[in-house]
């Protein structure tokens, strides 16, 4: 990938199942390196629609039930601030598409808790990160971060014109209107992000065309947007998309 946006591999696939295949291939792959290397695959979730086919595909054949769940501990980049039994919570769309359906030790699925106030989750969550840390350290290096985009650059839970009041803070409450989804959220940081072994965005369909451009290839001085914070810093970074959402790129 070039030009002026941001650094990382492109990866496009003429639809979004055709991007889900791809990427839950790609997933199983990266969970067996890390469980080899460590003994452990440390998995964090994004929520929205995108992610929803992939999810489907980590809970039915080939991949449900593979070995390598025995040793994936998730957690989640962002949380909506609903209970874990409703539509909109994060933690239940996993749930339901592929957490039940694999043999993941209960104790290793670290959802925020979104029955809370955001602020009380958010803290939770923080002493959550920092449990599962290295000594001295405050989150845990992540194997891999699944990230969404919003078509105002939002990702995660981090919205355009939200500042990060602490650079070294590890989880924020926030509140944000989205689409109608609910407002109060809690969410990881970029420091966070940053510091994983792999971060994964995806994007899918005409909608996202423009902020994909603008992302990966925006040359233009415009104010710039919370996805555009997320550059790991020694790990890879990868774009996943389907052909509409990449219809704006230059081709190569
Ligand atoms: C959330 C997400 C959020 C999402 C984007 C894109 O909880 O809402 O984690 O950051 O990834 O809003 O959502 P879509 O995939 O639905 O476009």
């Amino acid at each position: 990938m070039t030009g002026a946006g941001l650094d990382g591999t492109l990866r496009v696939s003429p639809n979004l199942g055709a991007l889900a295949d791809a990427m839950a291939a790609a997933l199983a792959e990266r969970a067996w390196i890390a469980v080899q290397a460590r003994g452990v695959f440390r998995l964090v979730l994004n929520g929205g629609g995108t992610p929803q086919p992939l999810f489907e595909r980590l809970g039915r054949p080939p991949l449900q039930g593979m070995d390598f769940w025995t040793r994936t501990e998730i957690y989640w980049g962002d949380e909506r601030c609903v209970p874990p039994d409703q539509p909109g919570s994060n933690y239940r769309q996993a749930a339901d598409a592929f957490l039940n359906a694999n043999p993941i030790p209960e104790t290793n699925v670290h959802r925020i808790l979104g029955e809370l106030p955001a602020e009380e989750a958010a803290q939770q969550y923080q002493a959550v990160l920092a449990a599962h840390a290295e000594p001295g350290r405050t989150w845990p290096r992540f194997d891999l971060v699944l990230l969404g985009v919003g078509a105002d650059g939002h990702t995660a839970s981090l919205f355009p014109g939200h500042a990060v009041p602490d650079p070294h803070a590890s989880v924020l409450a926030v509140t944000a209107d989205y689409e109608g989804r609910p407002a109060q959220r809690v969410t990881l940081t970029p420091a966070v992000f940053n510091s994983a072994r792999g971060v994964w965005f995806m994007a899918a369909g005409t909608a996202k065309a423009g902020i994909v451009r603008r992302l990966l290839e925006g040359d233009e001085p415009q104010a710039p947007v919370p996805a555009q914070s997320i550059r790991p810093v020694e790990g890879e970074l990868v774009w996943w998309l389907d052909a509409q959402a990449a219809a704006l790129l230059t081709p190569k």
